[in-house]
């Protein structure tokens, strides 16, 4: 085994500049490089844990459709059995048990255990409490989370991310969501890309999946990749993550894309990236998504909602218009061809909402009856590089923008989507920003 990163220990949080004509948007990536660099060479090793056996990280995922499972994953430094215990809150039942696989990763010097694990036999609109461990006498804190309604057309509420990350910036959107939680106001999370800037340096990925355990461990979180995501090939997010398609059926098998569903609501969970730092929807993950968006029974879910990272549209003045031009000519016809209704993007750190729009123009100045995909550009949630300005004059089918730090809310109901954006204070205190409904 390799020595810990202690002799090329921290020295200080160093800004490398990228030129940005190799790589555009990581203009100001930073990590401790002396610690850095000797985990990247393999000359010593990151330990995820501090504790041998002690589950951390543990957050929660839904399946495609099935809502009588749940996705469990974890990470302990050593590689023990993947063992999930579940039952009824407050039921004093005996735990149903769940086992799991284990899986890891060198890259990038880590060293660790990451526990997939699915409880199966769940009922609707029911709290249940639940524990991940070893079998034995390793054990998480209980945590409890509960299922979705029976009843499809009940209005579901989730919250919305984008480049977040695990540096100090995103304590407010933290500590709002959990307050959310509590409240059990949301029943999940969307986590549009960029989730963790850790990069390349792996302990940030540990960090950050602490930091949202509060709220991932007990409502589930559905992420896609981002750029920051891309490095060993996006190693880490294909590891530490379990979403349909790994979980359950679809999708690409490893967590780039998925779909899934909920209320009235089919979603489209989409890749846009390649690990060059480019945008790009491959050829096969086209047509993958083109046959599921062909195949939603629109009577069932009537809403189609699309989230991944890079944005077709965005009048920020760090769009990087080349990539934004790349993905309408893949993606946009069938979007609009296949009537999904609402895009939700991230990468450019501001909020902005569009009208209903087709080929650089506003098809109408309302949502009612809309003609074509509203796109929301939602990657402000708090990260290390800080959110970006707007220029001067605005395109028309800008309808509301806010270069502020926070999140956003999409309530999914059978005759609307109502979305909402919420500024953070470093508190967590959260202040409507900008709302507006968006009817079939
Ligand atoms: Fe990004």
């Amino acid at each position: 085994a390799l020595p810990i990163c202690a002799v090329c220990d921290k020295v200080a949080e160093v800004k490398v500049q990228i030129p940005p004509a190799l790589f555009e948007g990581m203009e100001t990536l930073a990590w401790p490089i002396p610690l850095g660099a000797c985990a990247t060479f393999q000359l010593c090793s990151v330990p995820c844990c501090s504790e041998a056996n002690a589950p951390e990280q543990v957050h929660l995922s839904l399946a495609a459709k099935d809502r009588s499972l749940m996705g469990v994953s974890w990470v302990t430094l050593d590689e023990v059995p993947s063992v999930v215990q579940f039952r009824k809150a407050d039921s004093g039942d005996d735990f149903a048990t769940g086992t799991g696989t284990v899986t890891t990763y060198t890259q990038g010097g880590w060293v660790g255990s990451i526990h997939r694990a699915t409880m199966r036999g769940l009922e609707p609109d029911t709290t249940y409490s639940y524990r991940v461990g070893d079998g034995l006498d390793a054990w998480s804190a209980e945590a409890e989370f509960t299922t979705l309604p029976a009843d499809p057309t009940e209005p579901l509420v989730f919250a919305v991310l984008g480049d977040m990350g695990y540096g100090d910036k995103s304590n407010g959107t933290i500590a709002a969501l959990e307050k959310l939680v509590n409240d059990k106001a949301i029943h999940g999370v969307i986590h549009s890309g960029d989730v963790s800037y850790a990069d390349g340096f792996m302990p940030h990925w540990d960090v950050f999946l602490n930091k949202i355990q509060s709220i991932a461990s007990r409502v589930p979180y559905m992420v896609t990749p981002g750029n920051h995501e891309l490095w060993y090939n996006f190693t880490a997010y294909k590891a530490r993550f379990f979403m349909p398609g790994v979980l359950d059926e679809g999708g690409s098998g490893d967590n780039m894309y998925y779909s899934w569903q909920a209320g009235s609501a089919f979603f489209i969970a989409g890749n846009s990236e390649t690990a060059a730092d480019t945008a790009w929807f491959s050829p096969q993950e086209q047509e993958w998504m083109d046959a599921e968006l062909a195949a939603v029974d629109r009577s069932a879910t009537p809403f189609v909602v699309a989230h991944f990272h890079r944005p077709l549209y965005c009048s920020n003045s760090k769009q990087n218009a080349r990539f934004g031009k790349l993905l309408q000519a893949q993606i946009e016809d069938m979007l609009n061809t296949r009537d999904v209704n609402l895009v939700i993007q991230a990468h450019v750190h501001s909020y902005e909402r569009t009208y209903p729009m087709y080929k650089m123009n506003a098809t109408q100045f309302d949502y009612v009856a809309p003609k074509a995909p509203t796109y929301i550009i939602q990657g402000s949630s708090g990260n290390r590089e800080s959110n970006s300005g707007f220029p001067e004059t605005l395109p028309e089918w800008s309808a509301a923008h806010t270069s502020e730090i926070g999140f956003g809310l999409l309530t999914v109901n059978p005759t609307s989507l109502d979305w909402s954006f919420f500024i953070v204070d470093g508190d967590g205190a959260a202040t409507l920003e900008d709302q507006f409904q968006l009817q079939g």
